[in-house]
């Protein structure tokens, strides 16, 4: 059934991955990530649903066209050195840590920049060469913000919308950026721009407007007589998925397996997240440490379990905050564990959605401490595991997701005895009032879930 006009999605990444078959040969299989499913029912509806992207290699160089699960995939091929200045450089060197308020170092190199143009422009080409006439365009987060004003200019029939899924700061960091016009500039060549928190809105509205690129217009912004609306979006999960596998017999059965092999301990406290600076593992290790130490916390009756998925290995930042973080994890387990029995168990691998699960279920406690998030999905996916309602969220103040679960126990990840508190809070609290916060918080996620997000965001765009 097709109902709506073309719609292309345009990520950094496609949604598929290339699995080595025995015989040598290989195939692609869709990744199940959040975007994917957020927006398979969109893309359902769409004539001839596309989707602009890198396929991840950039060793095995692949520009013909594809399909997988009936989306049309359009691979854009980025050489080694270009993924050295676009994305190792320019995105993860630059934007990523000056948009979540410096907490990594970030550094300005011209040959990054030009690297982000190239990859960039090739993006808008791929789009512009394929997309139908009237085509709506969704053009997701910081790895692509030229690629609006691009597309604006090869091709002003489109409907084009962009999402931006990290914080956008505020100007006196955004206004650091040599080349802040033009990215500025390049997100106004959307017809939508949604942020996830009214905050990012905000801010880019007073940037747009003091770089002389844009007029305010209530809470819009007139480029000429073009109107740029803006808003926000917060982004969810698939929430009926997450409940339906937290609530599965399976999963319960690897969550008593999981629980027997950490020796049955009376706490489990939980942290995942992809091994970045943005995270606050450092200080959630610290605070782990220092409770222990004080004697509030007993390592015969708590165990914590680190996930921290390999991310960005080959930027400078990332490869320092790994051997921040196995030091502390060394320094804990010296301190406080026993032959064959860790208080601290790290893992530095991805998690299968099956195992994620497992360890969802089984943790008494979920830590989720950013130094800055645009939104953090991880505290929603803990949340709607808990069909039960029972477990207790610790939440940063500075994750988006923040606004959305206000009976988490919130903390400023930068002051460590408040976290400790939270902890200490969230090990004691009574199952009624785990019940009572789990409830309120699992039924704003479950009202707010990506699907819901999608079709606002296509719904506003399109209206
Ligand atoms: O939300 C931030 C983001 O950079 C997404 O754009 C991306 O899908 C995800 O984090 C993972 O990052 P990467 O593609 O760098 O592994």
């Amino acid at each position: 059934m097709t109902v709506a006009p073309q719609l292309i999605v345009v990520a950094n990444r496609l949604p598929v991955r290339r699995v080595e078959r025995e015989d040598g040969t290989s195939e692609w299989i869709t990744s199940p990530g959040g975007l994917v499913s957020a927006l398979s029912p969109a893309l359902a509806q769409s004539d001839n649903p596309s989707w602009v992207g890198w396929t991840g290699d950039s060793n095995h160089l692949v520009d013909e066209p594809f399909t997988v699960d009936g989306i049309h995939l359009l691979p854009v091929p980025v050489s080694p050195t270009e993924l050295d200045a676009h994305y190792n450089g320019m995105s993860n060197g630059t934007m990523w840590p000056l948009y979540h308020d410096k907490v990594g170092p970030v550094e300005f190199h011209r040959t990054w920049y030009e690297g982000y143009r190239t990859v960039n422009r090739r993006f808008a080409e791929t789009v512009a060469e394929s997309a139908e006439e009237g085509a709506t365009v969704w053009v997701q987060d910081y790895q692509l913000q030229l690629v609006p004003g691009y597309l604006r200019e090869l091709r002003p029939d489109l409907l084009i919308g962009f999402f931006l899924h990290i914080p956008f700061p505020p100007a006196e960091l955004y206004n650091q950026l040599p080349w802040r016009e033009a990215l500025v500039a390049g997100m106004l060549g959307s017809d939508l721009v949604g942020f996830q928190t009214p905050r990012g809105a905000a801010n880019f509205r007073r940037v747009a407007s003091f770089l002389g690129k844009a007029t305010v217009d209530g809470d819009d912004l007139m480029v000429g007589d073009r109107r740029v609306r803006l808003g926000s979006y917060p982004i969810g999960i698939d929430f009926r998925r997450y409940e339906a596998a937290g609530m599965d017999h399976a999963t319960s059965e690897r969550s008593r397996d999981l629980r027997a092999q950490l020796g049955n301990p009376r706490t489990v406290i939980l942290g995942v997240d992809r091994l970045d600076y943005t995270k606050g593992i450092d200080v959630r290790l610290r605070a782990f440490k220092e409770l222990l130490a004080d004697g509030v916390l007993h390592p015969s009756q708590v165990t914590m379990v680190q996930v921290a998925d390999p991310s960005r290995d080959a930027v400078d930042a990332y490869i320092d905050l790994r051997a921040r973080v196995e030091r502390l994890v060394g320094e804990i387990n010296g301190d406080y564990g026993r032959v064959g029995v860790p208080v601290v168990h790290y893992i530095h691998q991805t998690q299968n959605f099956d195992a994620l699960l497992a360890l969802y279920r089984t943790a008494d406690i979920m830590l989720v401490t950013p130094f800055a998030d645009g939104m953090n999905l991880v505290a929603k996916e803990y949340v709607a595991t808990r069909y039960d309602e029972s477990g207790a969220l610790v939440l940063s103040e500075f994750a988006g997701a923040a606004h959305q679960l206000t009976e988490a126990l919130t903390v400023n990840p930068y002051d460590v005895d408040g976290l400790k508190s939270a902890i200490a809070e969230a090990v004691r609290m009574t199952p009624e009032e785990q019940r009572q916060r789990m409830r309120d918080m699992r039924k704003e996620v479950e009202a707010t879930d990506v699907r819901t997000w999608a079709a606002n965001f296509l719904d506003g765009l399109r209206s």
